[in-house]
């Protein structure tokens, strides 16, 4: 079984084709490049052989390296990670140069890739190697360098050769922010070279006429300018400049990979082209050493991944699901038809107007319209996805339905109802799961004839875009329903976490400290700027006052008095309520309202903070610390966590992690609140909570938990890692 074959046809081209067994997506590991190394080494000194195309065997090109061997290789210490990016460094190079003689530049043969589709990672490096790049017209494939997205840069070259094909600026989008294009983008931008119906045969063509110069990279010829000047001369120098900011404004620092890749980028500007890997190749590994690169590394892709796959599945037979009914076509019951038919699965949706159903349905047709327009799909593919979708307000057409998911208004009363109605057709198998976001699911269960099979399906708004669904187990939850959710899961191609019932189940229970925290900090004079940046600066995406304007003003007025009559006199957020109380009763509910914590212009944009916040509340003359804000706003969140974790709402700390970082943001950087918390220490962490306890209350005292791990040196990951269950 090998990664990589080579086939050499009459008239002199090599064909290698790249198609890991057993994988859909083609990853890179050493061996796999060894393979390589060893077939372009045959052909470079086989003299039948003219020309060498690098393709796929299967419909995308790769997902890129396998990022099991590169946490395996950082087991080595950062000797064996240098060894093994310096070994790609030499096959990549080895394709570049081509066997021609180094002198005169002539002689070599010609290399070119030809890419089916998606190709990402080093599934671009190896292209950028090449001599010319040919990609499918599949307005489907992605093609790019999203390596900082987890935490690293792109090491293999990838870098190196960018920032020289398109100048430091032209380069920057791609990699600082991991910006992905479709192959007519790609071709447009300098990352590719040609789109092609066929780019095998197109690569192969010309490969048979190529001639030698046609060999020489723009950087390996006399007298090369990086395109848009070299960052060290003035006017690249501004450039340069101009890129520090932009990772400063995006990532304000935080993530130590874009701060690498810059210095990759500006070192590597100054040197020649094989020094310039070798910087890069020093800055990649000093980032990949990093704790930071680890934890994300292991929550965005080992985990994600381990939780997609059904790390946490009950044994049960194939659940999936072939017909869901859907009650409530509103904003989240449209949004869960939409992700459902676009998975082939037959959807019943329901509402108690045709007319509310019929405008559930056409949301679906409105996101496929802007996927059509986007050259993302087809008017054949929203005809076939459309079709899937019935809407009514009759419960018989339930019938024949082995999932019902319940997205009506989140009134307890409404929702036993439509239970009651529901499972009255529904066949005696048929799964019943419940949407609601702040109602305990064994309380809702009581509707059901068969608590067993009543669970929690907890999706995130907007519905198509949020990669997270939180599955909650109630009391009598059985395990049949919990496969069939995370099979479910699966389909639509969303990334499950599992957790017990409790009020606000993990993902809004934590969230909803943090904005109430900076609430909070609004209420006692903290200016509302520096809440804002002091967040932002963490890697948090939104600060907590644009938060709440995002998720709306009345939505926390309505969770604001269910948590105060729930908890009577214990009700800690007063002082919170003060403030959202009065924004609420002057209308102003936030983005939809184009009024909240800050003002909007006409389209919706934007703009500064509400002039009232600072005569109702004026700032204070001393103002705290910035690394004070910074621990409230990230401690109220990750020590909820915690409890949720010792409460044993959360089982298992890599869906904390996960579930953290896709449903709330939670500053990715970090991997999660458990990763954040392990690489400050217990000690550290506990330190930090009994100061804040003191002077801020007993919100951010140090759960039991964490007080036994500093005493005996533990972190979560040691404790509770990959897969051992926290209970
Ligand atoms: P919505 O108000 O947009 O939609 C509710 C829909 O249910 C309306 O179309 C209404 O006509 C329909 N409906 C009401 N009673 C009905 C009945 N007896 N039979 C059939 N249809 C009926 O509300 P939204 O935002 O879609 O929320 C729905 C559920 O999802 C709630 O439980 C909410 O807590 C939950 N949820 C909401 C999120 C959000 O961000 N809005 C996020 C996650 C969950």
């Amino acid at each position: 079984m090998t990664d990589f074959t080579m086939q050499k046809d009459a008239d002199g081209v090599a064909i290698v084709t790249w198609d890991v067994p057993g994988k859909s997506m083609n990853v890179l590991s050493l061996d796999g490049a060894a393979e390589l190394n060893a077939l372009i080494d045959d052909a470079l000194a086989d003299e039948a052989v003219k020309g060498i195309v690098i393709t796929s065997g299967k419909k995308d090109f790769a997902a890129g390296m396998d990022l099991n061997v590169i946490a395996s290789m950082k087991e080595g210490g950062a000797q064996s990670v240098f060894d093994g990016v310096m070994t790609l460094h030499h096959l990549l190079r080895k394709i570049e140069l081509a066997g021609m003689d180094p002198k005169t530049k002539k002689g070599g043969k010609p290399i070119a890739a030809a890419l089916p589709g998606t190709a990402l990672g080093i599934g671009l490096e190896l292209p950028l190697a090449t001599h010319r790049i040919f990609a499918a017209d599949n307005p489907k494939a992605r093609i790019g360098l999203p390596e900082i997205m987890v935490g690293i840069f792109p090491g293999a070259g990838g870098t190196t050769r960018l920032v020289r094909r398109l100048g430091a600026m032209g380069a920057a989008p791609f990699l600082l922010e991991g910006k992905l294009s479709d192959p007519a983008k790609a071709k447009g931008a300098g990352l590719i070279d040609e789109v092609a119906a066929d780019p095998v045969a197109a690569a192969r063509e010309w490969v048979l006429k190529a001639s030698d110069t046609d060999l020489v990279k723009p950087w390996d010829a006399k007298g090369y300018k990086m395109p848009g000047g070299e960052p060290y001369h003035p006017a690249g120098y501004m450039t340069f400049v101009g890129a520090s900011a932009m990772v400063h404004g995006k990532t304000l620092g935080v993530y130590p990979a874009a701060k690498a890749l810059l210095s990759a980028v500006y070192e590597g500007a100054m040197v020649p082209f094989d020094t310039a890997l070798k910087i890069e190749a020093r800055w990649f590994t000093n980032v990949l050493m990093n704790p930071s690169s680890t934890a994300m590394i292991r929550s965005l892709f080992i985990n994600k991944e381990a939780l997609e796959k059904g790390a946490n599945r009950p044994d049960a037979p194939d659940q999936s699901v072939k017909k869901v009914g859907i009650l409530g076509a509103g904003m989240m019951g449209a949004g869960i038809a939409h992700v459902s038919a676009m998975a082939g699965i037959e959807v019943v949706l329901i509402d108690s107007a045709q007319e509310a159903a019929e405008r559930g349905k056409a949301h679906s047709a409105g996101l496929l319209d802007k996927a059509i327009s986007r050259r993302k799909a087809t008017e054949e593919k929203k005809a076939e996805v459309l079709a899937r979708i019935t809407p009514t307000t009759d419960y018989a057409a339930l019938q024949g339905c082995d999932l019902v998911v319940e997205a009506v208004f989140e009134d307890p009363s409404v929702k036993a109802e439509v239970t009651k109605k529901a499972e009255a057709v529904l066949p005696a198998e048929a799964i019943f799961a419940t949407n609601t976001s702040t109602l305990p699911i064994s309380e809702l269960a009581k509707a059901s004839a068969r608590p067993d099979q009543f669970i929690g399906i907890h999706f995130f708004s907007p519905v198509d875009k949020m990669a997270l669904v939180e599955i909650i187990k109630g009391k009598e939850t059985g395990p049949r329903a919990v496969a069939k959710a995370l099979d479910f899961v699966r389909q639509i191609r969303k990334t499950p976490i599992v957790v017990n019932d409790a009020r606000f189940f993990y993902a809004n229970r934590c969230i909803i400290p943090y904005i109430n925290e900076g609430i909070r900090m609004v209420a006692e004079g903290v200016s509302p700027v520096l809440v804002e940046n002091a967040a932002k600066m963490m890697g948090m995406p939104l600060g907590p006052l644009q938060l709440v304007d995002e998720t709306s003003i009345d939505l926390g007025v309505k969770i604001a008095r269910a948590t105060r009559a729930a908890m009577g006199d214990a009700y800690p957020d007063g002082a919170v309520d003060k403030v959202i109380f009065k924004l609420a009763e002057q209308g102003r509910l936030g983005r939809k309202a184009k009024a909240g914590f800050y003002d909007y212009d006409e389209a919706g944009k934007r703009q500064g903070f509400w002039s009232g916040l600072a005569s109702d509340w004026p700032e204070a003359d001393a103002q705290p610390e910035l690394t004070e804000i910074q621990h409230r706003l990230m401690f109220v969140q990750a020590l909820e966590a915690v409890r949720a974790l010792e409460q044993g709402v959360l089982e298992d700390i890599r869906e904390g992690d996960v579930g953290a970082i896709l449903g709330w943001g939670f500053a990715p950087w970090s991997g999660g609140p458990f990763s954040w918390l392990d690489m400050l220490g217990a000690p550290r962490v506990v330190e930090i909570a009994d100061a804040l306890e003191a002077k801020f209350g007993p919100r951010f005292a140090a759960p039991q938990l964490l007080r036994d791990m500093a005493t005996k040196g533990d972190s979560f990951y040691g404790r509770f890692g990959a897969g051992k269950k926290a209970a």
